[in-house]
């Protein structure tokens, strides 16, 4: 009887997946079984914290609202930004020791700039006669909290600033380092000193800064701002909390209905400082639950700090920037940069060149049949498995997307 039954799905799933296997990239929100069955720029994962338990294509990167209107301030765009960038999931330690401290993202800083993060939260600490990507312990870095010479990921923006002339980034550096001009050579080692935006350029008052295009026009494409008041004068990198409010970072930052400062920035109305930045993560990085964190909860405390501030968010800075249960911190940074870029719900709205408010209807998602589903599934699974040899295995692979899909359908 069953395998009857199974023959039978196979007669009606093959000329399915035949019809499907030539337009099955699948769209945000539709079941899908690995990364490479979804569109470029989504993800495959279910958000278990959520009660998400259909996997689906998900956002990892925001529109680029340059493609939409350019020619505005630095400060009136919104940028998708990583806290503790560095710190990937699975990473050895430089110095070859396990490492024993908190993950935060699950990519490198390289597939980072891809997906279009463009603010990156470094903490960096004397360590081993250099400078190191480091958590500490005690203010200290140790072997098992050290992850790599901080070089090595400078390296990686030099390169991708290099290919991608009109790409501006922005380093926010929680600052250890104590030894004599320490940042200088570590920037200058990088190669990463030509690209950097003068300190002597940036506005002191909350007035606008230059647009992005002068950036790239100048080659002034890589903003640096560190956490320790002194190097201003000494090294001539700018320090954070004169240029940026922000507000309470980790567990305190996270309660609902409330967008209150930092200690260490001033309020979040202030207005003499011209940028602002949302940070959205818990004191523990939580790899489970910052897909429920980065969706609708991040989007609810951008609205609050939007109220508290007067502006839409700079940086929107998150854990596990990837996860979410849908659109996540990429779609937040879309909600931000349509209102400030065109008056619109979400820059996807924005219509090129026109004045602000015009807005595009936004398209509902039509829900998917669960006959097209299993259809498209069965389409990317038998993929490349046409080779008479091989029916077994198509058969094999048919049944498995139809129970899988029907036990996924219960949910
Ligand atoms: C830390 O790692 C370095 C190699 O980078 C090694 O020489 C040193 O012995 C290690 N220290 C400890 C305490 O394990």
């Amino acid at each position: 009887m069953f395998q009857r039954f199974t023959f039978f799905l196979t007669i009606i799933l093959i000329p399915c997946s035949l019809l499907f296997s030539l337009s099955s990239a699948l769209k945000e929100g539709e079941t899908c079984i690995v990364n490479k069955n979804c569109d470029p720029g989504l993800h495959c994962e279910s958000c278990l914290a959520s009660d998400n338990f259909r996997p689906r294509c998900s956002r990892m990167q925001p529109i680029n609202p340059t493609t939409k209107v350019k020619g505005l301030p630095y400060n009136k765009y919104s940028w998708l930004t990583t806290h503790n960038s560095f710190a990937r999931l699975g990473a050895k330690s430089g110095t070859g020791s396990m490492i024993l401290a908190p993950s935060n993202q699950q990519d490198s800083i390289t597939s980072q700039l891809i997906n279009g993060v463009r603010g990156f939260m470094l903490d960096l600490y004397d360590f081993q006669n250099d400078i190191w990507l480091c958590h500490s312990y005690g203010g200290n870095c140790f072997n098992y909290t050290a992850f790599q010479p901080a070089v090595n990921i400078l390296k990686e923006f030099q390169v991708y600033l290099d290919k991608n002339k009109d790409v501006v980034v922005t380093l926010i550096i929680e600052d250890y380092v104590k030894s004599p001009n320490g940042l200088t050579k570590v920037f200058d080692a990088s190669g990463l000193r030509n690209f950097m935006f003068p300190v002597t350029r940036m506005p002191k008052n909350g007035e606008d800064w230059p647009t992005l295009d002068d950036m790239i026009s100048q080659n002034q494409r890589l903003l640096v701002f560190t956490s320790s008041p002194h190097k201003e004068a000494s090294e001539g990198i700018a320090f954070l909390w004169r240029y940026m409010v922000e507000n309470q970072y980790g567990s305190g930052g996270m309660k609902p209905g409330v967008c209150t400062n930092r200690p260490e920035s001033a309020a979040i109305g202030d207005k003499s400082r011209s940028l602002v930045m949302v940070n959205y993560f818990p004191d523990t990085a939580d790899v489970i639950g910052s897909c429920k964190q980065n969706s609708a909860p991040l989007l609810e405390t951008i609205m609050k700090c939007q109220e508290a501030s007067g502006r839409w968010p700079n940086f929107i800075a998150v854990d596990f920037y990837k996860r979410s249960d849908g659109g996540g911190a990429p779609k937040a940074v879309d909600v931000a940069n349509g209102h400030s870029v065109c008056g619109c719900e979400d820059i996807s709205a924005c219509k090129e060149n026109m004045p602000s408010g015009t807005c595009e209807k936004q398209e509902e998602p039509k829900p998917e049949s669960k006959f097209m589903m299993i259809a498209k599934l069965t389409a990317e699974a038998t993929k490349g498995y046409g080779h008479p040899s091989t029916k077994p295995t198509l058969l094999g692979l048919s049944v498995f997307v139809v129970t899988f899909v029907s036990l996924l359908s219960n949910f």
